[in-house]
C-alpha cells in the first residue's frame, strides 16, 4: 500500500527485487526443501563409501553385516526421510534414528519425546531396490544427526538419503530464506544469535495436522507417565489448529500451542519473517477452547488437557494484544474482544483483600512454588490489565470499565511493592512467605512497569547480573535451571533499567553457550539446561527429551531489533513509533523489519563516548519520537526538513528517512546509558565532544537494499 509513497525509481526497484535480505549469509533456513546429509559424523562396522551419500549427487554406500552410519546436517532440520536402496541381499533391514544433540546418537533409537526412555528407531524391511519413505506421522520435527542402522547379516547398498524439509509449510519451497527483517552489528556472535533465533522459530512453525499426538499426551493422566522403558513408539498426527501452519513451542516436542512461549517467539517472528498467519492460527486454537462461562483459557492447546495456569491464561490475552500491535488487524481484535474481557475478568476474580491475585494453580513454565501472591503472576497481571486499557481505548470501550481496570492495576502495583519488595536485597520476594527472589518475577516486574522507581529497576538489574554463573542466569525458582525463556525477559529488564551492556553480556554468555557448545545444534536454541552446563533441564527426568529448538529461547532476536536497533512500535502496525537505540559496547547496528504499514529501518554508529551517527526510515504517514539522551544536534530528512533535538529528543517526527546531524559541541552518554520506557537516565553522562562520522556509501546502499527488500517481500 505504501509503495508509491516511497519515491523509489522503478529501475532501483527492479534491480533489487532478487535480493531476499541484506545479510543473507547469516540466514540458516535452507534454500530448498530437498536436503541431503552434509557430512559423515561416525561409522560403525563395515560401510564402504558412506561419504558418497553427502551432498546432492547420488552415491553408493554399502552396509555389510551389522553396521551403522551417523550423518551430520550441521544445522538442526526437520522432515521426512527417504532412503533410496540401489541393491540389497535377501532379508535385510535398515533403520533410521534421529537426534538433535550429538549426546544421544545411538544404535538403539532416537533422542526422546516422552518423559522416560528413548524413541524407537524406524525400520524398513528392504525387500527390493527402490525408495523407502517414512510415513507422514513419522515426520521428525528436529534433528541434526541422522543414523542409518543395519542389523542383519548380508549387505545393502544405499544410493541416496533425502530429507523433505517440512517447517514453514505455507511457504513456497524456495521462499524459506525470504526474511522481511534483518540485523547486523559489529559483533559476529551477536549476529549469529539473532539469526539462530529467527531460524528456531521457523523450525517451530509446523503443519498443524502433524502436532503432538502423542503417546506422551495420551498418558498425561496416567500413573504410568515416567515409567516408559523405551524405545517408545512415537508419531505426530494430531490436528492442533485450523489453517495450514501453526506456531508451536518446540520443533521436536511438544509441537503444541503454548501462549507463554509465544510471548517471546512472536516478537522474534515479527522482526524476522513477519509470519503473522501462523501466530493467528495458534492463538485462535486457544480461544476456540476458552470456557465460555468462566472465561478460562487453556494452559496449552489441544490435545493438552484443560488445566488452569494463572500465567498462561494471561499470556493468551497478551497474545491478542501483541498480535494486534504487530498486525494492525483491528477486525481480529474486535472478534476476540468479548472473550478477552471475559478472560481478564476471570483473572481479576483472583484478586483478594491484599490487592494482589492469589495464584491457586501450580502450572507455569515448570518452575516450583507457584502459588499465593506470586510476584511473577502479579507482574504479568499488571501488564495485561494495562494492555487491556490500551486495547479498550482503541475499541471505545466504556470508560467506567477501563477506570475499574486501572484501579485494579494500581492496587496490584501498590500491594506488590508494599508486601514483596525487599529494600535490603533490592529485589522482590516470590511471595510474602519466602525470601526466595525469583528471576521470573523480578524480570517481569521491570518489563511490566510494576516497579515504582527507576532505582528499583537499577537495583534489580544489577542484582540479577550478580547471580550469573559460567553458563548464564540462574532461575533460582526452578532448582538449578538456566531458563532461556525467563532469561529473555531478563534481557528486557536490563535494557529498561538502562544497562545495554548487561543485556549484551548475558546474550554472549548464555546464548553464546547455547550456540557454540558442541552438544548443541549450532543453529537453534535449547529449552533449558542446568546451571553447571549439563544438558539436564530440572523439570524433566529424561535428558534426551529436552527440545533443542524452542521458540521461547529466542529472546535476543526481538530485543536486539527493538532496543539496540531502537525501533519501538508504540501503536498498531507502528502508526506511532519511538526510535531510541542503545548500543552498549557495540559500535554499529543496522536493523530493520516490515509491518503492514511499511518498512522500519535504523542504522546507528557509536563510539565509547556515545552515538556518533544515525539514519532511520519509518513508513510515510506514521509519526514518532526520537530519544537520544545526551545527544545534541538535529534530524535532517531526505527532503531537507530539519528538526532540532531538544534535550536529545524530538517528538511528532513524520515518517520518512532521517539522518542525525550532531552539533559541534554535542555530548552523549556512554552507549549503554540511555533508557527507554519507565526509567530515567541513570548515571551522569560525562560531557565529551563527539564529531560526526559519516556512514560509508557501502552501508548506505545496504540500508536502501534492506528497505526495498522489506517492501518487496511485503508486497509479495
Ligand atoms: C556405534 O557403536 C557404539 C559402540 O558400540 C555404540 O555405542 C553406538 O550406539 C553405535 N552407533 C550407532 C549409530 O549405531
Ligand atoms: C527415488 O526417488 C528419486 C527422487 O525422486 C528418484 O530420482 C529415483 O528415481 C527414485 N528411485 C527409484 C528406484 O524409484
Ligand atoms: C532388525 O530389526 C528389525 C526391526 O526391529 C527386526 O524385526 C529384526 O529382527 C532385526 N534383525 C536382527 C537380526 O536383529
Ligand atoms: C485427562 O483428564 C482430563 C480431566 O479429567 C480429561 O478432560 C481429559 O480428557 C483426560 N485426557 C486423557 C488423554 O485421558
Ligand atoms: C511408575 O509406576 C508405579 C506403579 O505403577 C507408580 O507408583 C509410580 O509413581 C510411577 N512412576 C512415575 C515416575 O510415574
Ligand atoms: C496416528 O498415527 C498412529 C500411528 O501410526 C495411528 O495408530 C493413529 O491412528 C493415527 N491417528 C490419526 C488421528 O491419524
Ligand atoms: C476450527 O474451526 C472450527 C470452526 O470455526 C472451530 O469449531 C474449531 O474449534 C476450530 N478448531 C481449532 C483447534 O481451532
Ligand atoms: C512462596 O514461594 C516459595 C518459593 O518459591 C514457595 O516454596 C512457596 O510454595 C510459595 N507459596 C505458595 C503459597 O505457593
Ligand atoms: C489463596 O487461595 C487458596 C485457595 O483458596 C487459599 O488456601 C490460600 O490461603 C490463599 N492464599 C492467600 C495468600 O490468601
Ligand atoms: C531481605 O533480604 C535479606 C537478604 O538480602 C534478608 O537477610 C532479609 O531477611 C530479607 N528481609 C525480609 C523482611 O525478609
Ligand atoms: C557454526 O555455524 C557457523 C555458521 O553459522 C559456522 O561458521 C561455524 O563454523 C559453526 N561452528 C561449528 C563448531 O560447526
Ligand atoms: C510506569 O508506571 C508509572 C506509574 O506508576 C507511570 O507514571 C509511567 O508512565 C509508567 N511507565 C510506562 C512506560 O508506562
Amino acid at each position: 500500500m505504501a509503495i508509491s509513497k516511497l519515491l523509489l525509481s522503478t529501475a532501483a526497484l527492479a534491480s533489487l527485487t532478487t535480493a531476499a535480505s541484506p545479510y543473507d549469509e547469516y540466514i540458516l533456513a535452507p534454500s530448498s526443501r530437498t536436503l541431503h546429509p552434509v557430512s559423515v559424523y561416525k561409522v560403525n562396522g563395515t560401510v564402504s563409501d558412506a561419504s558418497s551419500l553427502t551432498g546432492d549427487s547420488p552415491g553408493n554406500a554399502v552396509f555389510t553385516d551389522p553396521s551403522a552410519v551417523t550423518f551430520d546436517f550441521e544445522n538442526n532440520i526437520a522432515g521426512l526421510v527417504t532412503l533410496e536402496v540401489a541393491s540389497v541381499d535377501e532379508g535385510q533391514y535398515i533403520g533410521i534414528a534421529y537426534t538433535e544433540s550429538s549426546l544421544w546418537i545411538s544404535g538403539e533409537g532416537s533422542d526422546a519425546t516422552a518423559d522416560a526412555g528413548i524413541d524407537e528407531a524406524l525400520w524398513f524391511y528392504a525387500s527390493e531396490p527402490g525408495n523407502y519413505t517414512v510415513s507422514r506421522e513419522h515426520e521428525r520435527g528436529g534433528f541434526r544427526y541422522l543414523s542409518l542402522l543395519h542389523n542383519t547379516t548380508g549387505s545393502i547398498e544405499i544410493s541416496q538419503v533425502t530429507v523433505h524439509y517440512t517447517p514453514m509449510p505455507h511457504y513456497q519451497d524456495d521462499q524459506l530464506r525470504d526474511y522481511t527483517g534483518y540485523f547486523h552489528c559489529d559483533d559476529e556472535l551477536i549476529n549469529r544469535i539473532w539469526y539462530a533465533g529467527a531460524y528456531t522459530n521457523q523450525m517451530c512453525t509446523i503443519d498443524p495436522h502433524y502436532g503432538n499426538a502423542l503417546p506422551f499426551i495420551m498418558k498425561i493422566n496416567s500413573t504410568q507417565l515416567g515409567n516408559e522403558t523405551g524405545p517408545n513408539p512415537w508419531y505426530s498426527n494430531y490436528t492442533i489448529t485450523n489453517g495450514t501452519s501453526a506456531l508451536v513451542d518446540g520443533a521436536k516436542r511438544d509441537r503444541l500451542v503454548w501462549a507463554g512461549d509465544m510471548a517471546i517467539a512472536v516478537p522474534a517472528i515479527v522482526v524476522s519473517t513477519n509470519d503473522l498467519i501462523s501466530i493467528a492460527n495458534s492463538l485462535d486454537s486457544l480461544f476456540a477452547v476458552q470456557n465460555s462461562s468462566t472465561g478460562q483459557l487453556p494452559y496449552a492447546g489441544l490435545p493438552f488437557p484443560a488445566i488452569y495456569s494463572a500465567t498462561y491464561h494471561l499470556y493468551s490475552l497478551i497474545g491478542v494484544a501483541d498480535y494486534y500491535l504487530y498486525s494492525d488487524d483491528l477486525a481480529y481484535l474486535q472478534a476476540k474482544w468479548a472473550g478477552w474481557k471475559l478472560g481478564l475478568n476471570f483473572s481479576l476474580s483472583f484478586i483478594d483483600d491484599s490487592g494482589m491475585m492469589n495464584v491457586t494453580s501450580a502450572a507455569d513454565w515448570l518452575r516450583f512454588g507457584m502459588g499465593g501472591h506470586n510476584i511473577e503472576a502479579n507482574s504479568i497481571l499488571y501488564y495485561t490489565i494495562n494492555q487491556g486499557i490500551a486495547l479498550g481505548q482503541v475499541l471505545n470501550e466504556s470508560s467506567s470499565l477501563l477506570d475499574s481496570w486501572a484501579q485494579s492495576a494500581a492496587g496490584v502495583k501498590a500491594s506488590a511493592n508494599r508486601l514483596l519488595w525487599n529494600d535490603t536485597a533490592g529485589m522482590y520476594h516470590d511471595n510474602e512467605t519466602t525470601t526466595l527472589m525469583p528471576q521470573d518475577g523480578n524480570s517481569w516486574a521491570i518489563v511490566a512497569n510494576l516497579t515504582d522507581s527507576s532505582e528499583k529497576n537499577t537495583r534489580i538489574s544489577s542484582g540479577l547480573a550478580a547471580r550469573w554463573g559460567p553458563y548464564g542466569a540462574p532461575a533460582v525458582e526452578a532448582a538449578d535451571a538456566v531458563s532461556p525463556f525467563i532469561s529473555g525477559f531478563e534481557l528486557q529488564a536490563h535494557l529498561l533499567a538502562g544497562d545495554a551492556e548487561a543485556a549484551l553480556a548475558l546474550m554472549r554468555l548464555e546464548w553464546g553457550f547455547m550456540l557454540d557448545d558442541p552438544r548443541m545444534t549450532n543453529s537453534t536454541f535449547i529449552e533449558g539446561y542446568s546451571s553447571d552446563g549439563r544438558l539436564h533441564y530440572a523439570p524433566y527426568t529424561n535428558d534426551p527429551r529436552v527440545s533443542h529448538a524452542h521458540g521461547w529461547a529466542t529472546g535476543p532476536t526481538a530485543t536486539l531489533t527493538f532496543y539496540f536497533g531502537g525501533i519501538h512500535l508504540l501503536t498498531a502496525g507502528g502508526a506511532t513509533w519511538e526510535i531510541s537505540p542503545m548500543l552498549g559496547n557495540l559500535t554499529t547496528v543496522d536493523a530493520g523489519f516490515a509491518t503492514s504499514l511499511g518498512s522500519f529501518a535504523n542504522q546507528v554508529n557509536a563510539s565509547s563516548s556515545g552515538i556518533t551517527g544515525m539514519k532511520f526510515t519509518t513508513p510515510a504517514g506514521t509519526t514518532g519520537t526520537v530519544r537520544l539522551p545526551g545527544v545534541s544536534g538535529s534530524l535532517k530528512s531526505s527532503n531537507g526538513t530539519v528538526v532540532p533535538l531538544n534535550d536529545g529528543s524530538a517528538s511528532n517526527v513524520a515518517g520518512g528517512t532521517w539522518t542525525l546531524q550532531l552539533s559541534g559541541n554535542s555530548t552523549s552518554p556512554g552507549g549503554g546509558n540511555g533508557t527507554y520506557g519507565n526509567g530515567t537516565v541513570t548515571g551522569s553522562p560525562t560531557p565529551t565532544p563527539v564529531s560526526q562520522t559519516t556512514n560509508g556509501a557501502a552501508t548506505l546502499s545496504v540500508s536502501l537494499l534492506a528497505l526495498v527488500a522489506g517492501i518487496v517481500a511485503f508486497v509479495l
